[in-house]
């Protein structure tokens, strides 16, 4: 979910329009706003898209006040509708509440309330916040949060504003991300950063548990005991067009454009001399030959990255790699302690599954190193290391610039360990450094000849079912291909390691069904050629894609597309490109939302 707040000399209700449509990547199932307008908390709300309720309050002339709150919802408590919608608002009127996270025990909050004789009208956890403020109010709000944020249990962050205080909104977060922007006579409150990124650059990061009062002019953060904090005011620098589309008809489009330069941005600063230099890691060749494994622990695409770091660092640095989906690792008892490497990947450093994986690796004694591309985000500020991605704002909830940037990442720590372990000789070390250096611009190539992508999407984009297939490495880059595809075309696919299909699933190919069989590896280029063989003996249809080297592939299969040559442990880094495109052609092609594919948030709070 997405919050935003608004207190100044401004009108509230457009600049919370405007903050909630660049939050709405963070969940589109409702969205809402209450402002006060003199005399008492108006709340609108709508079930569905932004423009539903933009429509409702015609861009916010409707709704006088200058201060409020507004939210944007990715259902978790209670199905998407009218009622469940935030702003929540208190029994008495009083209070009303938007909220980003899960409060879990409200359950037997709201059974305790009800026997108070208070009377719930949503299905939300957020309601019982609104609740509880009325139940604990004696006319002092911050005491009355307190008393609140000491029943709760859960990952929150919270926007608050009290028809009886109607100059301040009341924040505060624990788990869940939360910036307060400061403006000239006007304070802002955020989910993250391109909500208020037209207004101001100046923010204060809140930490766990503390709580902001937001005026007109002036900003006050307390911790739990309501003693006074001093916060640091960070500077963001980010161009407002890195977070527009710039001409593009969708985000993705244009951060699939964006990859030549995120991945420079990433790789180049690294390079120095002829040598990876990470000083923004403290690990030392002392403590890297220290660990015994390395374990990945990630989320959606992040955890593909993780599945393509194992392959290359147990082929480089000769260290056994485990990875996890950061959901599972938490609750299987890993055998993770001080010898341990915990590698944990996220683009918005937000995720709540993989935040609460790294506290749980942390618990057990692990080094914790991060890469991440939010800038003091949880996650960054929680690991022991983090290395940043630098690939910019990305809005798309499909990920593909963030992606390819975590893979230049984990090939730059994968030949660095490697080098100071000494499992690479210094001229293979030498000639990944130039291999890396060359990336950008065979991406680029490969985005110059998009059209032939967009032609076979244009061939398959009704299709039902796409198996993608491959080995090793192409086995990592079949499970992103493959939920590219799904994410945002709806179309139904698998991913497949190309052995393991006879044992099993063979049984679903039929006559017609698409496989994409990813065969950049040429070490199991034959063993791959079997592979195809036996779907298309079934009835399968292939499409193939490899580099310039394997132009035999033709043979083979019924399509191919080629990727420019490389090192081939650096080719999933050129055949992730083509599988996006053709995602998003084929997404394009049956007239999906693209940038907001159904059901799905970018950035997932909640666990
Ligand atoms: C969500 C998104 C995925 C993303 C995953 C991890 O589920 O829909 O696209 O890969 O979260 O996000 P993170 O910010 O941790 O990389």
């Amino acid at each position: 979910c997405g919050i935003v707040g608004y207190v100044g000399d401004g009108q509230a209700a457009p600049v919370l329009l405007q903050g909630l449509e660049k939050l709405e990547y963070r969940g589109y199932d409702s969205a809402g706003v209450a402002v006060y307008d003199g005399t008492s908390l108006q709340v609108v709300k709508a079930k569905g898209r932004l423009k539903i309720l933009n429509d409702m309050i015609d861009g916010g002339k409707s709704l006088p006040g200058n201060i409020g709150i507004g939210h944007t919802r990715w259902a978790t408590h209670g199905a998407p509708s009218d009622v469940n919608s935030h702003p929540q608002v208190s029994g008495s009127g009083k209070f009303a509440v938007v909220h980003n996270g899960i409060i879990e025990n409200y359950l037997s909050l709201r059974e305790s309330l009800h026997r108070h004789g208070k009377a719930f009208v949503s299905e939300t956890d957020t309601e019982v916040v609104a609740q509880l403020l009325d139940y604990y109010y004696q006319g002092n709000i911050l005491e009355a949060m307190v008393k609140v944020l000491q029943k709760v249990e859960g990952s929150y962050a919270l926007g608050v504003i009290c028809a009886e205080r109607p100059d301040e909104i009341i924040a505060v977060r624990k788990d869940s991300p939360l910036i307060v922007g400061l403006g000239e006579h006007e304070n802002f409150i955020a989910s993250d950063v391109p909500a208020i990124l037209s207004k101001t650059r100046s923010i204060y990061r809140l930490n766990d548990n503390e709580i902001a009062v937001l005026k007109r002019d002036s900003v006050q953060v307390y911790n739990l005991d309501l003693e006074p904090v001093s916060k640091e005011k960070v500077h963001i620098d980010w161009d407002i067009s890195a977070a527009e589309k710039g001409g593009y008809e969708h985000f993705m489009a244009k951060e699939i454009m964006e990859q030549p330069k995120a991945v420079r941005d990433t790789i180049s600063p690294r390079l120095k001399d002829g040598r990876i230099v990470l000083d923004d890691i403290t690990l030392t060749k002392e403590e890297i030959e220290r660990f015994s494994k390395i374990s990945i622990v990630a989320c959606g695409s992040a955890y593909h990255v993780g599945v393509v770091a194992k392959y290359i660092f147990e082929k480089l640095a000769r260290i056994p790699v485990e990875v996890d989906v950061a959901s599972e690792f938490r609750y299987r008892e890993p055998v993770v302690n001080e010898q341990t490497l915990v590698l944990v990947i996220s683009q918005s450093g937000e995720t709540a599954d993989t935040l609460a994986a790294l506290r749980e690796a942390k618990r057990l004694g692990a080094r914790t190193l991060s890469i991440v591309n939010v800038v003091g985000s949880s996650i960054a500020n929680d690991s022991d290391d983090v290395i940043y991605t630098w690939a910019g704002p990305e809005i798309a909830v499909a990920t593909t610039k963030a992606y390819s940037t975590q893979l230049a990442v984990v090939y730059l720590l994968a030949v660095y360990f490697a080098e100071k372990l000494g499992t690479i000789s210094q001229e293979v070390y030498a000639s990944y450094i130039e291999e890396l250096k060359l990336l950008p611009e065979k991406i680029e190539k490969i985005l110059e000849n998009k059209e032939d992508i967009q032609y076979l999407a244009s061939k398959f984009f009704n299709v039902k079912d796409v198996f993608f297939i491959g080995r090793n490495l192409d086995y990592a880059m079949s499970l992103e291909g493959s939920l590219k595809l799904k994410e945002i075309s709806y179309i139904h696919s698998e991913a497949y390691a190309a052995g393991e299909l006879k044992h099993g699933t063979i049984s679903l190919i039929e006559d017609g069904t698409l496989v994409i069989a990813l065969a950049t590896q040429t070490k199991l280029f034959e063993k791959m050629m079997s592979n195809v063989k036996e779907v298309k003996a079934r009835g399968a249809m292939v499409l193939g894609l490899t580099s310039e080297d394997n132009r035999m592939i033709e043979k083979e299969t019924d399509y191919a597309l080629y990727v420019p040559s490389a090192d081939e442990m650096l080719l999933p880094s050129l055949a992730v490109v083509p599988l996006q495109l053709f995602s998003y052609y084929v997404s394009s092609m049956k007239g999906c939302d693209i940038d907001k594919p159904r059901n799905l948030a970018k950035s997932v709070t909640v666990e």
